[in-house]
């Protein structure tokens, strides 16, 4: 401190007392005083502007030199400002160290005696050191983040006064109220030095550990808090977006299960650019519909689910067994087909195509296949299907769109391995939009469909697995390409005999189990069910005795559940009681032999069927008039048969100019049903001769065959629904085309027994059998 500074402080001055501070000289600082407070500052002025400030002893009621430390600092009055609101603010500086000498008044405030303190501020090699030390350690606080202003900085660099300096340094450094007390009474710089470089030695320590482990903490909770934090201003952001939590939380459960489908590579980076697209979305907007059904289908499609199959042939024989009744043939080639596909361990090579009448078990021997292998069971009916994308589905650009068929069908059972049945695939269309059975193609053909696109889904689906089998009841109108994809099985129709069977195995079991009849089962008499047979169906297969025995059952259990007596036998009686009046009579038994009627077999969708063809003459202009929803092969039959009666008409005495004045009418009833096929060709013929000889034709005697214009009797097919047909309808006769003989081994010895089989080479043989002589 200057000397001239010292000698301008005067002797006597007013003093405040200080309570939770010290004042440092070259401290600059505010003070904020009460109304009461004010007096000593006040009184200053007269002392040109100095105040002592003392801090006190705690503790301390009586004003007296000993109720204060020892050093205090002299301080200029710089600004006093009373506040509007009471109290003032001033604004001090200090000047110097002082030492109290003796209490001149207390009231209205403390007038002191002081002695100024001198120090020797001379700069040593000491001093010098513990500067430069001082301020490098300063530099070291700074660095740990110990704030300081950037004045003092710039002043401690070019102050070389050691007091001056150790006082300005004294006020950066954290110390307690004690230690500051101290450095004020510590009067040798050099001292003030030592000891501000040792607390800010500590000081300076404590910054460097309490950063380490600042780093040590942040690194630890860094990845979790930083997450927190992000989750936090995200949650902030959809808040602000008006979006809740329920959507984050579903939008996280969709992610988990995006990890879990266990999708392909390609699939997994689709379904992940569409869920942050899905995120962006309102949720109120039709898009977000759009974009979350569509995320729903890739996370729920079985990419990885498969069930495991049943490698054991043996055992799936049994479950065929247990399902179907004989079916012999079939069920071999089923278990061959199985057991090749378990060696290769793949579903590529043919595909299963079940072709028969309605009723004689297709659907249901798909269901056994999947049953016997362990696998889940799909059925798709293509019948009337016409337009591609029910196959393979919309684009997402439209409204509405939904993936085809196939893909839906896989999505809903949630194995990528199901036995998947094409029902009725002779029964698909083609139209203007588009061609199903090209889609149809590249899901069977092994070589393409472990990537099959389905134009809903966008991403490939692999199909492979997937073992496709197909049923139709006529092989003709499926598309040339699918059928070169399958292996044609046939079922044909089953006898009466074999009806009965399937009925007390599997029918009435099934239905008295459907029916709630099990803990009292009524039980069927034979005859019972030959009566439904016989007089409430006329079918190749058991759709309708099926249907009868389930009718039959219901009545039961209304009964049962009435409480009126329940009839536990049932007999032909019964039968006829709940199914009313018969429905099908002996057509061929029941009608007179006629001119010009002539009782045909027909190979028809539902089977076997007989057909009447009857032929009419009327004057006319030689013309020959077909009905009957004759298609155009049978048609052209119908004219070949015509051209060949009248080429042989000699032999057969029939005048020759009949011809020249009539029309020669042939229909062949039931009319709404559409007949075709060459088969009726000799019936036609035999109906002309019968006309046109004017001698009744047998009506127990059943034609079938197709002719040439040379008179020659070709073979036909589906010679075994046409003799159940036959049967069925009470032919005791049939006209049978001798080339069909090898066919023979197909047809059930028990209609053998009950048929004559007139096996003709030429139409003339042929007619000599049904027109009489
Ligand atoms: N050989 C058979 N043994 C046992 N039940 C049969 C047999 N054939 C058909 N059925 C039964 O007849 C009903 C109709 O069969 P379904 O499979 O629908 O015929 P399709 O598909 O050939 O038209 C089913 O209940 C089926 O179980
Ligand atoms: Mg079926």
């Amino acid at each position: 401190m200057s000397e001239s500074v010292l000698s301008s402080i005067p002797d006597i001055l007013p003093l405040y007392p200080l309570d939770d501070m010290v004042a440092f000289p070259y401290m600059v600082f505010p003070l904020f005083l009460k109304d009461e407070d004010i007096a000593p500052f006040e009184n200053a002025m007269r002392y040109h502007n100095f105040v002592a400030l003392f801090r006190r002893r705690e503790g301390q009621e009586t004003i007296q030199p000993s109720t204060f430390f020892d050093t205090g600092t002299v301080c200029k009055v710089n600004q006093l400002i009373k506040l509007p609101e009471g109290g003032a603010k001033l604004s001090l500086e200090g000047m110097a160290r002082v030492k109290l000498e003796e209490v001149l008044q207390e009231d209205p405030f403390i007038l002191v005696r002081i002695e100024p303190v001198r120090e020797f501020a001379e700069k040593s090699v000491v001093s010098e050191a513990l500067m430069q030390s001082l301020n490098a350690l300063l530099k070291i606080a700074l660095s740990y983040g110990r704030p300081l202003p950037d004045d003092v900085l710039k002043m401690i660099d070019y102050i070389d006064n050691p007091a001056r300096f150790s006082d300005l340094v004294a006020l950066y450094v954290t110390l307690s109220l004690d230690e500051l007390q101290s450095l004020l009474d510590t009067v040798d710089p050099i001292e003030r030095l030592k000891k501000v470089y040792i607390s800010l030695t500590n000081e300076v320590q404590r910054l460097q550990v309490r950063g380490e482990v600042q780093a040590e903490v942040t690194k630890r909770v860094g990845k979790t808090q930083k997450e927190y934090i992000l989750r936090e201003q995200m949650k902030h952001i959809q808040e602000e977006l008006g979006e809740d939590d329920s959507r984050i939380s579903e939008m996280m459960e969709l992610r988990k299960k995006i990890v879990a489908a266990g999708m392909p590579g390609e699939v997994r980076k689709i379904a992940d650019k569409e869920i942050n697209r899905l995120e962006k979305i309102n949720p109120a907007s039709p898009e977000y519909t759009v974009s979350r059904t569509y995320l729903d289908y890739l996370v729920g499609m079985p990419w990885q689910t498969a069930t495991t199959d049943n490698r054991n042939i043996n055992l799936a024989e049994q479950v065929l067994n247990e399902d179907h009744y004989d079916l012999e043939k079939v069920k071999e080639r089923i278990l061959e087909y199985l057991a090749v596909r378990c060696l290769k361990d793949s579903m590529k090579g043919p595909i299963l195509c079940f072709v028969g009448p309605p009723g004689v078990g297709k659907t249901s021997l798909g269901k056994s296949i999947a049953r016997a292998l362990n696998r889940k069971f799909i059925r798709l009916s293509l019948g009337g299907m016409r337009d591609e994308a029910e196959i393979r589905g919309h684009r997402r650009t439209y409204i509405g769109a939904l993936p085809g068929r196939i893909i839906q069908e896989i999505y809903r059972c949630g194995a990528n391995n199901p036995v998947f049945m094409l029902d009725e695939v002779d029964k698909i269309g083609l139209d203007f939009r588009g061609d199903p059975a090209s889609a149809l193609l590249e899901v069977l053909d092994p070589e393409q469909n472990f990537s099959f696109s389905d134009h809903y889904l966008d991403v490939p689906f692999d199909l492979s697995r997937v073992m496709f089998i197909t049923t139709a009841n006529v092989i003709d109108t499926i598309p040339p390409p699918l059928r070169d994809r399958m292996e044609v099985l046939n079922l044909s129709g089953y006898t009466d005999e074999e009806k009965e069977k399937i009925a007390f195995r599997f029918l009435i079991p099934k239905e008295i189990e459907e029916n709630g009849l099990a803990s009292s089962p009524p039980s069927f008499e034979v005859a019972a069910v030959y009566r439904i047979i016989r007089d409430y169906t006329r079918e190749a297969g058991v759709r309708n005795l099926q249907r009868s025995i389930a009718s039959i059952c219901r009545k039961i259990a209304k009964e049962t559940t009435q409480s009126k007596p329940t009839r536990e036998l049932i007999t032909a009686a019964v039968v006829e009681e709940f199914l009313g009046p018969r429905k099908f009579f002996n057509e061929v038994a029941a009608e007179k032999d006629r001119v010009g009627v002539v009782t045909g077999l027909a190979w028809t969708e539902t089977g076997g069927d007989i057909i009447f063809v009857e032929a009419t003459l009327m004057p006319g202009r030689r013309e020959l008039i077909l009905t009957g929803s004759l298609g155009e092969v049978m048609r052209e039959s119908a004219r070949a048969a015509l051209s060949f009666v009248r080429a042989h008409c000699a032999e057969w005495d029939i005048p020759k100019d009949i011809f020249r004045n009539t029309d020669i009418h042939i229909h062949v009833p039931a009319g709404s049903i559409p007949k075709d096929g060459p088969s009726a060709g000799i019936t036609m013929a035999a109906a002309l001769v019968s006309l046109l000889t004017n001698r009744p034709a047998r009506r127990d005697v059943a034609m079938t065959g197709e002719i040439s214009l040379s008179g020659r009797v070709l073979a036909i097919g589906g010679l075994k629904e046409k003799v159940l047909a036959a049967r069925r309808a009470g032919v005791k006769k049939i006209v049978v085309p001798a080339r069909n003989k090898v066919d023979m081994m197909d047809i059930p010895d028990t209609v053998k027994g009950d048929l004559e089989f007139l096996f003709v080479e030429d139409v003339p043989a042929a007619v000599s059998h049904v027109v009489q002589e």
